[in-house]
């Protein structure tokens, strides 16, 4: 009896996990798009002459605090239905240094808001965006 719902808890927690990654993979999608959104009103933003600088601090954070929760939305094994690929579980340094680098580029964008420094903010932006084509061609599917 005891070994029958031992097996069946485990059962439960496998069906669980399986549907995590479902809404794993659905958080992250959505966390991504609004990366893109954000950081390219942002872009928008910092080209006009007078930039809503007030704007721009809150927005910025809001980058860093996406970039930083999608740490905790790539589990291996979360690839299948969705764009990301193996290699980001089989061959991490490279993901891990982009990723780093995006939370970086944002961080410098917030920082440079708060100084209201327009140059610092376009070089924190620029150094974020240059990590998405290359992130990826190397770990997100063609289809
Ligand atoms: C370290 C790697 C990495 C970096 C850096 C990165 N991405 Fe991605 N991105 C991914 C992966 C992997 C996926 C696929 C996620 C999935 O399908 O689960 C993705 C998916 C997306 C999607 C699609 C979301 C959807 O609905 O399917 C958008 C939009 C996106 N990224 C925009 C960006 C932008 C803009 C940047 C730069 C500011 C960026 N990404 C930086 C790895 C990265």
């Amino acid at each position: 009896m005891k070994k029958y719902l031992t097996l069946m808890m485990v059962v439960m927690a496998a069906g669980s996990y399986a549907k995590n990654y479902h809404e794993e993979i659905e958080k992250r999608q959505d966390t991504f798009s609004a990366i893109e959104e954000l950081s390219e009103s942002l872009e928008d933003e910092l080209d006009e002459d007078a930039p809503n600088w007030e704007m721009v601090e809150q927005q910025s954070l809001k980058l860093v605090e996406h970039t930083k929760s999608l740490d905790s939305l790539f589990s291996p094994e979360s690839a299948e239905d969705s764009r990301a690929r193996t290699a980001i579980w089989d061959n991490p340094e490279k993901f891990d240094r982009l990723m780093a680098q995006l939370n970086s580029g944002f961080q410098q964008l917030n920082h440079a808001s708060r100084n209201r420094d327009i140059e610092a903010a376009q070089a924190g932006l620029e150094e974020a965006q240059d990590t998405c084509s290359s992130c990826h061609r190397s770990y997100r599917s063609l289809w």
